[in-house]
């Protein structure tokens, strides 16, 4: 029976080139936070989201795989980015395995779900798992300007992927699994269609706090200012993934927090990190303003590459507590969760240049301000 099966495996194994193939001729359908709400709110139905996604995935899947696949010899053979692979055509397999098999069945779409489940758990580590692959490679190989500009062309592709393939999986389970969630009465799958934005931010904000003292045994305080142009009153509410938001903030706090602390590390009092919250007609700014010194104008497209860090690198096995800084990713990967939903994230350095310190050192001091993005109306 186990020889049967081993023999079956291998020829599902051997026909997967030719699926990748066939997939990866077609474009993803991309779908906008106005299509997940309206397939969400108004009686999703189960079949069609089935029937959608058994097709849609597997392109979305093949379609990056054909690029990683492009990927320089020496970075594909190390173990890492051959296990990264290795999930994607697990994942592919999998997902073909339903082609044939009819929506109607209640055990099928139940087995949907289940699988869906797997295949997210299956590449929780994408991303340490692949840094490691390029940190692997770059060590071994050191790293030219050609290269390092196709693998950040690369990983910028596979990452935004991969949150959009997250995404999907999300919508589908959240919303088919059979739970509903009486705390949040509002979400729709991973949707929050009334997410509360200031309590995102002071939520963000506590958790890279408590990361902070951890390391530097202080911490910044907040202070946010908001401004509801709709009416000034009420709270800031959108329709946002408050999982993407939270991340993005997330990192940025973790970032002011680090400059602001190095930064003044003579200091008695911190300065506080400003944030700014506005929300207009069409969009919400979230702007995130720390007195850390800043970065030179010249640098500021370096910092969104993957592995630029100015923080000593944590060990990757290191599972003791979570770094506040050194993997390189939180920058580019947050522009890219802003970026999904056609937002940005915009990083701006100011040189102050107070009197004082021209007349006592010459002192140049330099602030910096992230500013956040989100268009409300989505794509
Ligand atoms: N607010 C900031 N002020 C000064 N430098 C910053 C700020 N935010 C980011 N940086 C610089 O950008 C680098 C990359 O940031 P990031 O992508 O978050 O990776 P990491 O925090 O792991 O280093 C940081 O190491 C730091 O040098
Ligand atoms: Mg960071």
């Amino acid at each position: 029976m186990k020889f049967v099966r081993f023999l079956m495996k291998n020829a599902a194994l051997a026909n997967v080139p030719k699926h990748i193939d066939h997939f990866s001729k077609f474009s993803p359908s991309p779908l906008s936070m106005k299509q997940f709400l309206d397939f969400g709110s108004t009686n999703a139905c189960e079949k069609t989201s089935f029937a959608f996604l058994r097709q849609e995935l597997p392109v979305r899947l093949s379609n990056i795989m054909k690029e990683l696949n492009l990927l320089p010899d020496r970075l594909l053979t190390t173990p890492s980015v051959q296990l990264v692979q290795r999930w994607y055509i697990q994942s592919f397999m999998e997902i073909l395995d339903f082609l044939d098999k009819s929506p109607d069945d209640h055990s099928v779409l139940d087995s949907f779900v289940e699988s869906l489940e797997t295949i997210r758990n299956r590449h929780n580590d994408v991303v340490p798992t692949m840094a490691q692959g390029v940190i692997e490679y770059k060590d071994a190989f050191g790293q030219d300007p050609v290269t390092s500009q196709n693998i950040q062309y690369f990983l910028d592709r596979f990452y935004m992927s991969r949150i959009s393939i997250r995404m999907l999986i999300n919508q589908h389970t959240l919303i088919f699994n059979g739970n509903t969630n009486p705390a949040h009465p509002n979400t729709i799958g991973c949707i929050d269609s009334l997410c509360d934005v200031t309590e995102v931010i002071r939520d963000a904000f506590e958790s890279a706090k408590m990361l902070c003292e951890q390391y530097y045994l202080g911490a910044p305080e907040l202070e946010l200012r908001e401004m509801n142009s709709n009416n000034v009153r009420d709270p800031i509410q959108i329709s946002y993934v408050p999982s993407h938001l939270y991340h993005m903030l997330f990192e940025l706090f973790k970032n002011a927090m680090r400059a602001t602390i190095e930064t003044n590390e003579f200091s008695n009092n911190l300065p506080p990190i400003r944030v700014m919250l506005a929300l207009g007609g069409e969009d919400l700014s979230i702007k995130v303003m720390d007195r850390g010194g800043g970065v030179p104008l010249r640098k500021i497209e370096t910092l969104f590459s993957y592995m630029y860090s100015t923080a000593p690198r944590p060990d990757f096995g290191d599972n003791q507590r979570a770094p506040l800084a050194g993997f390189g990713y939180g920058l580019p990967i947050s522009r890219l969760y802003a970026r999904y939903f056609q937002g940005d994230l915009q990083l701006y350095s100011m040189e102050v240049v107070t009197f004082l310190d021209m007349l006592i050192a010459s002192c140049v001091q330099q602030d910096s301000s992230e500013t956040l993005q989100s268009q409300l109306g989505g794509r």
